[in-house]
């Protein structure tokens, strides 16, 4: 049913009509959220499709494509879409493809939404990617919203009344949630059914509002951090994992032919090697090496293929060492053996020192660090191991050679 109804508990008696009860709510309270957005992935289910088309509330309700033309005529191209629409074009995460592959077939098959799903893992892997696949390869639409943005309880009924049969709900951060719409959401999840209030005073009651059959895909990169309520409403929990060289060297590859260059497999290696196993970083620094290969060779009418040496050089002046650390990994590392003699030390203290957020080394530094030994985490701290001090030449922290002596 997507009539709203009265609970009982208040004075009122379901006077909200359904047309009332349930379109208004969703236009005016999705306009709250600048992120959000809605993706229309419907298709036959086979033949590939153009890019869907987004649409941002708040914004001029003029088709996208028209906003950019102005400002490209003269035939002049307009910029690819990286991201992969369906499974067959993602790279990588190949167990978690298949099993994702097998949910999204047998539930399309039962003419039924995917159950609520939660992906885990740091970010710049492919969450909100697989997010646009899932909803793709489903031929339902995609809703994009994020646990900071839906602010009250009234947002969230916005989003979750707009939604289609078997549509996809994207919440990027869902540990962000606040409790009480946290709350809300579980009999969204469990029964279909959000309660709102309505009125104040003796005329104060609940209107409970029936949804749409509907998939809620929540992402988070701090699955400690989710409560264990909202967890377990989940039926299907799944990680995203770093991604190998080989992988993030076939996303290069990818990514230099949608735009429209030559690079060799050499080169393409070193830029996955140096991207911290991270997709958003190996397309940033496959950008950015471009740049650099273009500059040195403005003389050039055409671009040439970029060669291995183009590679790493270019990686070397964005300060990108062998290893793939980055400025503040490095930073990190060398404050916990310079400063804390290699640690034990707080997570709180380094960011203090390094007046970096904390939230910062625990979900973006940290991850990459942790899973290529760069660092290990102790209920008495941080610490940094001999692997860093070698790699960072610098001297053996009294800790790092206990560990050496293990
Ligand atoms: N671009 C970003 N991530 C990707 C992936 N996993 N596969 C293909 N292209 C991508």
């Amino acid at each position: 049913m997507r009539v709203p109804h009265d609970d009982g508990s208040g004075s009122g008696s379901g006077s909200g009509s359904p047309k009332r009860g349930r379109k208004p709510a969703a236009k005016v309270d999705s306009l709250v959220d600048g992120r959000a957005g809605t993706v229309d992935s419907r298709s036959d289910g086979r033949t590939p499709r153009s890019a869907p088309e987004i649409v941002l509330p708040g914004k001029p309700q003029v088709p996208e494509r028209d906003l950019v033309t102005g400002a490209r005529q003269g035939g002049e191209p307009e910029p690819p879409n990286l991201r992969p629409q369906r499974f067959s074009e993602y790279i990588g995460q190949a167990a978690l493809k298949r099993k994702l592959e097998v949910f999204v077939r047998a539930a399309r098959a039962r003419g039924e939404p995917l159950d609520h799903t939660l992906l885990h893992g740091p970010p710049g892997l492919g969450k909100t990617t697989m997010a646009h696949i899932l909803a793709h390869e489903l031929g339902v639409k995609l809703h994009l919203t994020s646990g900071p943005a839906i602010e009250h309880k009234g947002v969230l009924a916005g989003h979750l009344t707009a939604l289609g049969a078997r549509d996809v709900l994207f919440i990027d951060e869902i540990h962000r949630l606040s409790p009480t719409v946290e709350e809300s959401l579980y009999s969204a999840m469990e029964d279909r059914r959000i309660d709102l209030p309505v009125g104040e005073g003796t005329r104060a009651r609940t209107i409970g509002f029936e949804l749409a059959p509907f998939t809620l895909l929540g992402a988070t990169t701090r699955t400690a951090l989710l409560s264990g309520p909202l967890r377990d409403r989940f039926q299907i929990l799944e990680g995203i994992e770093f991604y190998g060289d080989d992988e993030l060297a076939a996303i290069v590859l990818r990514t230099a032919g949608l735009l429209g260059f030559a690079i060799t497999p050499e080169a393409a290696l070193e830029i996955g090697r140096r991207s911290r196993g991270t997709p958003r970083i190996a397309n940033r620094l496959t950008r950015r090496v471009r740049d650099f290969a273009q500059v040195a060779d403005e003389a050039r009418a055409e671009m040439r293929r970029i060669e291995f040496v183009d590679a790493n050089r270019a990686l070397k002046e964005l300060g990108i060492d062998e290893a793939g650390l980055d400025a503040l990994d490095r930073r990190m590392l060398t404050m916990i053996l310079d400063n804390f003699r290699g640690g034990p030390v707080g997570v709180d203290a380094i960011a203090a020192s390094l007046g970096e957020p904390r939230d910062t080394l625990e979900g973006v530094v940290e991850p990459f660090l942790l899973q290529r030994g760069f660092l290990l985490r102790t209920h008495r701290g941080r610490m940094a191991t001999v692997k860093a001090a070698r790699h960072l030449n610098l001297e053996l922290p009294p800790t790092a050679q206990a560990e050496l002596d293990l």
